[in-house]
């Protein structure tokens, strides 16, 4: 070993020794203090402490989806260090404001007032609460395999895991059937099913309320449970499904907003406007801010009514230039082109290992948000979680990341919009290398089934 990979293994070892003393081990997806430990990015790249490289498939933790450190985002913030970092949240700053009219001119009308949050748990816990206050009901439903948050309140309304050792929970939340069509829990095909998913979640809805509805909180595309893809015409369905009872439907485009699906927000091909939406991830390009927006209507009865909500540093200078400075490089970069760009080549690459690998049950998503299912065998569709975990460990030795979902069945990639076409084909290489390393017994010709 060289005297600079000396010290770089020795930093490394100091540091995790830190956080094995002091670092609270509450991470969602590991618990144990082995490294890497980061240091650098620029674009699609990170760089551990030992200066090994790394492709990021998972943007951080999706927030850098426009890319790590762009240098728009980095000027903004250097901007604000040079007037003014934080402000009282009761009296209004020009970057709030500034912020609030951007957002609500690339929202589709009538939604157009807008409240700022620090993390995306919390601007679902304030959309939550402004449906209440606006319904005068309390009752929240949301699909099976959704992601709302960490918070209690949004824990309350996140199936898709960490409910357990979590109780005692809010009440007055519901799981409603997910429309998961690859793995119909009702057994159903779409269409033929006419959505028999939403029919039995408001039946049992109807069976169980106490008169008190508030409204359904969705995602349009859903991301952490699993890369999941509505079938078409599910959300204006439910919208109506929603209306008739006079709930608010709350799309969470937190994960799939702003550019990230090769469209501006996902509700948009679905020909609906939700009642409140909230934003948050790559929102801020990588610094911790989240948007509430709704109808002035909306906006104008739950304010005459009460409604006060915020976080001392939820208007700050600082986060509200960096949410600026991401509407401009959605603008500026064509990340909704480059998404829908990255996602093609993306999926492309990925069907021909389909062909290849019966492990690959199902190739979904759109734009950069990318899903892949691992099955056993195809007929059966026994998730291959402990496969899907090997490949994910491979691909991360070799310098990939990217996330696992459904227990590790579903390889879950989101890469930067500054992700180049090579840096695809070489992060597919290496998953089409990943299986035959981990599965070469499950490599088959198209048609075969597993020896
Ligand atoms: C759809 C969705 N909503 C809400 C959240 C919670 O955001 P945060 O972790 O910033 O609280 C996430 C995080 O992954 C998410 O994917």
């Amino acid at each position: 070993m060289s005297e600079a990979s000396n010290s770089a293994a020795s930093r490394e070892a100091a540091l995790l020794g830190d956080a094995a003393q002091y670092s609270f081990r509450a991470r969602m997806d590991k618990k144990t203090n082995e490294g890497p430990v980061f240091e650098r990015g620029k674009d699609s790249v990170v760089w551990d402490v030992t200066g090994k490289e790394y492709l990021d498939f998972n943007s951080g933790q999706m927030c850098s989806a426009l890319g790590h450190n762009h240098p728009i985002i980095t000027a903004a913030i250097k901007g604000a260090c040079d007037t003014l970092l934080h402000a009282h949240s009761s009296h209004y700053n020009v970057k709030e404001i500034e912020l609030a009219s951007r957002l609500g001119q690339i929202m589709p009308k009538p939604l157009q007032k807008s409240l700022f949050g620090e993390s995306g748990a919390d601007a679902n816990e304030m959309a939550m609460m402004i449906a209440r206050k606006y319904t005068g009901g309390f009752e929240i439903a949301s699909p099976h395999i959704s992601f709302h948050g960490l918070s209690d309140a949004t824990r309350a309304v996140t199936f898709s895991g960490w409910h357990a050792g979590h109780g005692h929970l809010p009440g007055g939340t519901y799981a409603i059937v997910a429309p998961y069509c690859y793995r119909c829990p009702l057994n159903q095909t779409f269409p033929s099913c006419k959505f028999a998913c939403l029919k039995v979640s408001f039946d049992l809805l109807d069976a169980q309320t106490t008169g008190k509805p508030a409204a359904v909180i969705t995602e349009p595309l859903f991301s952490a449970g699993g890369v999941i893809e509505p079938p078409p015409g599910w959300l204006k369905e439910l919208q109506q499904l929603c209306h008739q009872r006079d709930m608010l439907l709350i799309v969470d485009e937190e994960q799939t907003g702003l550019g990230k699906l090769g469209q501006m927000f996902g509700f948009e091909s679905e020909g609906i406007v939700p009642d409140i939406v909230t934003v948050a991830k790559h929102f801020g390009g990588g610094v911790g801010i989240s948007a509430v927006t709704t109808t002035a209507e909306i906006e104008d009865k739950v304010v005459r009514e009460g409604y006060a909500a915020t976080h001392s540093h939820a208007n700050d200078p600082l986060i509200c230039a960096a949410g600026t400075a991401s509407l401009d490089v959605i603008a500026q970069d064509n990340v909704i082109d480059r998404a829908r760009r990255i996602g093609a080549h993306m999926r492309a690459r990925l069907e021909a290992l389909q062909q290849r690998y019966e492990m690959i049950g199902d190739v979904r998503g759109r734009g950069q948000l990318t899903g892949v299912e691992l099955v056993r065998d195809r007929q059966g569709k026994e998730p291959a979680t402990d496969e899907g975990r090997a490949i994910g460990k491979y691909c991360f030795d070799n310098g990939l990341i990217f996330s696992l979902r459904r227990g590790g069945s579903v390889l879950r990639f989101v890469p930067p919009a500054t992700t180049t076409p090579d840096q695809i084909d070489a992060a597919m290489d290496l998953i089409g290398k990943a299986i035959e390393q981990t599965a070469p017994k499950r490599n088959i010709t198209p048609g075969a089934s597993f020896n």
